[in-house]
């Protein structure tokens, strides 16, 4: 049971009863000025009840358990808004607030804090009920379930996945699991880029560079191959007769600001401390300010510069990988507008060029055998996989739906769709008549909409792709789709330790595979060394490869959804392995501990369970533990709330803290009596299996012995 849920609700009923009362009292501040004070009664209603529900809102669990298992802090905001005291306000709530069925006599607290403690008769009789519900542990599911399609993970095949990949696989995956289990229904697409302009590459790569051999042997291999080469040409042409001169120019331009500015500066600061030359060719500046400020633009222009300077480097390793190569430069030269050449394959492609079809054909199978064993290897399957490329059929029908609805201008010979509030248009065919990103976007909700009505779609995509989102959503929404839920989920970059995004150290992305083969490496030195430190060793070789395995992955996967996922983070091997603090090794670690005691004390867990023994609450250690055991509904649904399964690690970790003083201070298997001994066991039982269950949800294997 959902106690903080519980509590909101009848936190609404008594700030509307407390309404009732005096016919006066307008939750979203004086009458008049508002919606509540205006309008129909029904309005009223409706707006006081939405008060109601935002203020309900800010009771939170408190962080301190000396302030009760929840707290309610909405008598300030609404204190200011009534001109009221926040202790009266708190007191008119207390008074009409009706939770003695489950909780004790809340409390009010400083300028106006409402501390509720939960009963523990009711807590016990929580747990109970968990102990009996397997693998649910008292989770009820949702009332009004809903139907989510959820698109994530997405990549580009035909290229290699890499770290960016992690994130929407992992965080996608989490949040169907974490809906499924609510009760809501789930369908998982994932939708490929299985037609974009990588196979033109690899399709311009085949017909000039292809080393047949290799690609009989292994095909992924000498496809990557492909790709890699002719999208470095791409780079360095690009560098080299595109970007290289125009930083150049800019260089150039920067050198003559940064002298214009030191100058500037030198009389600023001469002025300053009085060292004023008698008249030069400059003209002082004489007040100390405009110095000071001189100086300002001389370091921002000397900073802009240096950024310059960075650029140049970075293209120069671009243009080195090839010109440092003679068979790459004489490729170079053979093929002097690749990124043209290549575009063209992939209009071909798209205009149903038989050859270029065939090839397509003949590719796409090895490049999603490839994702297919990284998803294997993270655990992850989705319901469907319709690529971009499912799409292509419907795409002219989508152009001409739009026009028809009115919502299409041309630009520059473009089709667009112009958006209030957004300046950008959105862009659904080119001059040329190429379709777009955004075009197979609409075509799909358009797809997804007719096969599966759902009530939400979740797009779990990195932030850089927010503005295509806003539009698509806007667009979506004017052209047949006004009702169902859109939204954008999106995350930040995965950073390297120097805080730019992950590279190796050649500069290119750091492939998925490696990364998990490298934490998996990791993970087995170090379950190794743990167990040989043991008198005598428990895992034999075998079983340690496995334990590698799940703290390794695990390690990654929950390294990135540990961390608010619209924040960038850092990517660190040793963090994220760390046995300690809220990391996968932890819980994972606390999970085997807690199946040790069961192990030493030749206990049976699940007949444990069927014994109906009672939980007892007898020291402060036990009941934070019961009320954390409790709480694990909570969790799952804030993380449903705004889709952040940050919200579910939080939560585990400080489940295990909240167990690990538990385990400190009461002795379990020596408990002083045989009923104390069950109850506590009870506890550990429950805390195991939460832990398991919470993990599951974020698709992370625990091990019963590590
Ligand atoms: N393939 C795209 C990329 O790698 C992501 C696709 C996300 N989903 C979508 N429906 N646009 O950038």
């Amino acid at each position: 049971m959902n106690a903080l849920g519980l509590i909101r609700r009848r936190f609404v009923s008594a700030l509307l009863s407390w309404c009732d009362d005096r016919g006066d009292l307008f939750l979203d501040g004086s009458p008049g000025d508002g919606p509540a004070g205006e309008g129909p009664a029904s309005d009223r209603k409706t707006a006081q009840s939405e008060s109601a529900w935002a203020l309900a809102e800010l009771v939170l669990p408190s962080q301190d358990a000396r302030f009760g298992d929840y707290q309610a802090n909405c008598p300030m905001p609404l204190g200011k808004r009534l001109g009221m005291p926040p202790r009266e306000v708190a007191q008119q709530l207390v008074a009409h607030l009706e939770i003695d069925d489950f909780c004790e006599p809340p409390t009010i607290a400083g300028p106006g804090f409402i501390n509720m403690w939960l009963k523990d008769s009711w807590l016990i009789e929580q747990l109970q009920q968990a102990v009996d519900d397997g693998p649910r542990l008292g989770v009820l599911p949702v009332a009004n379930p809903r139907k989510f399609v959820v698109d994530y993970s997405s990549p580009n095949v035909a290229k290699p996945m890499h770290v960016g990949h992690i994130r929407s696989t992992v965080i996608g995956d989490a949040i169907c699991r974490v809906l499924k289990f609510l009760g809501h229904q789930v369908i998982s697409d994932n939708h490929l880029g299985d037609w974009g302009t990588q196979f033109g590459m690899i399709i311009y790569g085949y017909k000039h560079f292809v080393d047949e051999e290799s690609l009989q042997r292994d095909a992924v291999a000498e496809l990557s191959r492909l790709y890699q080469l002719v999208h470095g040409l791409i780079a360095y042409q690009d560098a080299r007769n595109q970007q290289w001169p125009t930083l150049q120019q800019k260089i150039v331009e920067q050198e003559q600001k940064i002298s214009q500015a030191q100058v500037a500066s030198d009389c600023g600061s001469a002025v300053e401390f009085g060292t004023a030359p008698p008249s030069g060719g400059v003209p002082a500046a004489d007040d100390p300010k405009q110095g000071k400020n001189a100086a300002k633009r001389l370091r921002q222009a000397k900073n802009k510069l240096a950024e310059f300077r960075a650029q140049e480097e970075a293209l120069r390793q671009i243009t080195a990988a090839v010109e440092d190569d003679p068979q790459r430069s004489a490729q170079s030269a053979a093929h002097p507008d690749i990124r043209a050449a290549a575009l063209a394959e992939t209009a071909a492609l798209h205009e149903g060029d038989a050859t270029n079809v065939a090839l397509w054909n003949r590719f796409l199978p090895s490049c999603r055998v490839e994702i297919e064993k990284t998803y294997e290897r993270l655990g992850v399957a989705f319901d469907h996989t319709l690529g971009e490329s499912f799409y292509h059929d419907q795409l002219a029908g989508v152009v001409a739906s739009l026009t028809e609805r009115g919502l299409v201008q041309e630009s520059d010979g473009a089709k667009c769709v112009f958006l209030e509030g957004i300046q950008a248009p959105l862009i659904i065919q080119k001059q040329d008549g190429a379709y777009l990103y955004a075009t197979t976007d609409l075509a799909t909700i358009q797809y997804r909409m007719q096969r599966w009505s759902p009530d939400a779609i979740l797009y779990v995509v990195d932030h850089r792709q927010a503005l295509h989102f806003r539009q698509l959503f806007a667009t979506a929404r004017r052209w047949a789709y006004p009702d169902v839920e859109l939204e954008h989920i999106s995350f930040g970059t995965v950073l390297g330790e120097d805080g730019k995004p992950y590279k190796t150290r050649s500069g290119t992305a750091v492939g998925l595979s490696g990364l998990l083969d490298e934490a998996v490496r990791r993970a087995h030195a170090i379950v190794s060394a743990n167990d040989d430190a043991r008198p005598e060793p428990l895992l034999p070789a075998d079983q340690r490869q496995k334990v590698a395995e799940q703290i390794g992955i695990g390690a990654i996967k929950y390294a990135d959804l540990a961390h608010n996922r619209t924040s960038d983070y850092v990517f660190s091997y040793d963090k994220m392995l760390a046995m300690t603090g809220n990391t996968a090794a932890y819980l994972q670690y606390s999970y085997a501990r807690v199946l040790s005691i069961f192990d030493r004390g030749k206990v049976d867990a699940r007949a444990l369970r069927t014994l109906a023994a009672p939980i007892l609450i007898n020291s402060p250690t036990e009941r934070a533990l019961a009320v954390a055991l409790l709480q694990f509904c909570e969790a799952l649904q804030r993380l449903v709330d705004d889709f952040r399964p940050n919200h579910l690690t939080s939560y585990l970790f400080q489940l295990a803290s909240r167990y690990s003083e538990f385990f400190e201070q009461c002795p379990v298997l020596k408990a002083d009596s045989e009923e104390c001994r069950t109850s506590r066991l009870l506890l550990c039982d429950l805390t195991a299996r939460t832990i398991r269950q919470g993990l599951n949800l974020l698709a992370i294997d625990v091990a019963e012995r590590m």
